[in-house]
């Protein structure tokens, strides 16, 4: 077989928004960019910098203006930002990212706790978001959180999270991403509501972000590769939580993505050993100042 029959999976590096989002501490912001910098020098084709949402909600992530000024912009990264309302797409624009997340939730508490709307709500205020942030030629990611799990509500249906896919994809984003985001799926009911929002778009517009519980995130991963899903989050170190999200564990490590995709013969274009490097090194800057 030429290595062209490799299957590809892109790797979406959430660190830096989700993972420093749930520290303790404030991470100094020449700390951001340099784990930024070293995750794009890895070769990972997509960053997710930070979040342009209210400061009052996330203090840690405050500075999005200052580390998206600091990074060194890498041909073949695609940088992202969270963008929770019409004020952050005001704010995220001059930074020139190349494509933005809005992010809604699969269960009514979990959205009221995160961005202080109904799911309805949210979709409404997004729609202008999405509108011009693709007549600005940005990539659009639509996240739905809590799909396989919401602390508040418990279970969560894959008909409402089918739904909440349909009402983003109206709206026109170009990727939806299904969020596992306290980390309770199992591999069946993984399988259940991928299969529930692949009954609306392609597996290539199509995402899947876990955490952590129980090393179950990989096989949930697997079980979303084998439904052709091709784009996972990760996050070196494991870092990430909500604080919104009571119990969350952190995210996959984009380590163990790296590695098992290796080992199922997956081809990703990244650099497994810069990226345990840059996980070493927020570490160790987490060990000084969270
Ligand atoms: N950037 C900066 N400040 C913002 C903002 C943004 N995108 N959106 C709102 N604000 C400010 C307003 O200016 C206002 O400030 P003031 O109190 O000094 O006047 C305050 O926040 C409240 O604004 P309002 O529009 O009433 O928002 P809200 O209180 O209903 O909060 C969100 C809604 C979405 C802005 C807020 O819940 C949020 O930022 N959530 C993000 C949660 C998150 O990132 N979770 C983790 C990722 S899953
Ligand atoms: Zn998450």
């Amino acid at each position: 077989m030429s290595s062209d029959a490799t299957p590809h999976v892109t790797i979406v590096e959430v660190s830096p928004r989700d993972g420093l989002q749930n520290e303790k501490g404030v991470v100094p912001t020449d700390v951001k960019v340099a784990l930024v910098d070293r995750l794009s020098a890895a070769g990972l084709p997509v960053i997710e910098v930070t979040s342009f949402v209210s400061p009052k909600a996330i203090p840690q992530l405050a500075d999005a203006e200052a580390v998206m000024a600091g990074i060194t912009r890498r041909p073949g990264t695609r940088y992202t930002v969270l963008v929770p309302n019409a004020r952050g797409l005001d704010r995220a624009l001059p930074t020139r990212p190349d494509g933005i997340v809005v992010f809604g939730a699969a269960s009514e508490t979990f959205s009221q706790k995160n961005i202080n709307c109904s799911i309805a709500e949210s979709i409404e205020r997004f729609r202008p978001v999405v509108a011009r942030a693709k007549a600005a030629g940005l990539h659009v990611r639509g996240t739905i959180s809590c799909a396989l799990g919401c602390p508040y509500e418990g279970d969560v249906a894959p008909s409402a999270v089918a739904n909440v896919a349909s009402e983003l994809l109206a709206l026109g984003v170009d990727e939806l991403s299904v969020a596992d985001t306290i980390g309770v799926g199992t591999p069946a009911q993984t399988s259940k509501v991928f299969e529930a929002v692949l009954g609306l778009v392609g597996a290539e517009r199509l995402n899947a972000h876990f955490h952590d519980t129980y090393h179950r995130a990989l096989l949930n991963l697997e079980a979303c590769l084998a439904l052709g899903v091709r784009s996972i989050d990760a996050s070196a170190a494991g870092l990430g939580g909500c604080p919104f999200a009571p119990g969350a564990t952190g995210n996959v490590a984009s380590e163990d993505v790296l590695a098992m995709l290796s080992t199922l013969g997956y081809g990703t274009g990244v650099d497994a050993t810069a990226v345990r490097a840059a996980g070493q090194f927020i570490r160790d800057e987490l060990a000084r100042f969270a």
